[in-house]
């Protein structure tokens, strides 16, 4: 992978346009305490750091409840000492996600250099994302390079068998599910995905062990958590697997009374010794609550991208990295 980094760029004194994961509850600062690498070396050069990023989904709106002011706040006490400005949520504009070239021209207008820090964001073919990387000279964070580092192992000669187990609510996550088959010895599928396998999931656990690659868990009657059969078939998986990659809770954790799944098949996950792996949102204030961050190989801020970058080995804002590369080198 032909990735520059924040090394090779001239941000000495220049104005440097930072896409940053400000996606965050600010009760989980993990994604904030990642950027602290860059936005550290950034500083040390001078550089007027300039921060954006998107909150929430809120459609080409403003959504007064994801405005960026509360993480601006937030990441103002964890990198103390270090100035930088904040733009307002990106996706208040509709050409963010729409990848609106002109929308991109603007924000370009800001900044001498750009820098993308948001690997858990470089799935979305938006404009900040995959457009800006042709409009300045560019490189990637900090971060984001030990994310494509590490997460590049479970394909890379991985230990077997090669575990995935994926959960959450945001259906995009099935999508990734066929790509994860050629390097993924098992899938294991919870959270609210099963909901969209119909009878298919009803049946997957009762045949688990057979040829099947996949197993869908079986909810409880009102479908926010997995049963407890489900449960003790994932743990049999997690207990053979050489390498995991857990994406996800299995229920409604933040309900004390929906958070089996999550919390048994998260300690199982924490207690193997596979190499594992976790990210994403929803998984990283599960790892808070039970406080079992130092028991994983490596923590992604990334969840869907996570996944997409494992089942495809690149993401759209990796090419835009590097075909931009290829342009400004004459290729
Ligand atoms: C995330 O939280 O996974 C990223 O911020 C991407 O958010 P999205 O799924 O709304 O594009």
């Amino acid at each position: 992978m032909n990735l520059s980094k924040v090394a090779d760029l001239d941000v000495t004194n220049k104005k440097v346009l930072v896409r940053a994961d400000l996606d965050v509850d600010v009760t989980e600062t993990y994604r904030l305490e990642a950027l602290l690498p860059t936005l550290k070396y950034l500083s040390s050069k001078s550089s007027k750091i300039i921060l954006i990023g998107h909150r929430g989904r809120p459609e080409g709106k403003v959504a007064e409840e994801l405005k960026m002011k509360p993480v601006e706040n937030e990441l103002r006490k964890i990198a103390s000492g270090i100035s930088f400005e904040v733009l307002e949520n990106l996706r208040f504009d509709p050409g963010e996600e729409a990848n609106n070239f002109e929308y991109a021209k603007k924000l370009a207008l800001l900044g001498d250099v750009y820098v993308n820090e948001a690997f858990a964001s470089s799935h979305r073919d938006a404009a900040s994302i995959t457009s800006l990387p042709k409009l300045l000279p560019h490189a990637a964070g900090i971060r984001f390079v030990e994310e494509v580092n590490n997460l590049s192992k479970v394909f890379d000669n991985p230990k077997r068998p090669v575990l995935f187990v994926v959960g959450g609510s945001k259906k995009d996550k099935l999508d990734y599910i066929e790509g994860l088959k050629t390097i993924a010895d098992k899938i294991l599928v919870g959270g609210r995905l099963p909901e969209y396998y119909g009878d298919k999931a009803l049946e997957s656990v009762r045949v688990a062990g057979s040829e099947d690659k996949l197993i869908i868990a079986n909810l409880i009657m009102d479908k926010e958590d997995i049963t407890i059969h489900s449960i003790e078939k994932f743990e049999e998986e997690i207990k053979k697997a050489g390498t995991i990659v857990l994406a996800g809770p299995m229920g409604k954790y933040e309900d004390k009374g929906h958070r089996q799944g999550t919390e048994r098949i998260f300690n199982a996950v924490a207690g193997s010794s596979a190499f594992k792996i976790t990210g994403g949102g929803d998984s990283l204030s599960v790892l808070s609550i039970y406080k079992l961050k130092d028991k994983f190989d490596w923590v992604s801020v990334g969840g869907g991208a996570m996944l997409e970058f494992l089942a495809k080995k690149t993401l759209p804002g990796i090419k835009a990295l590097e075909s931009a590369n290829l342009n400004k080198e004459g290729g």
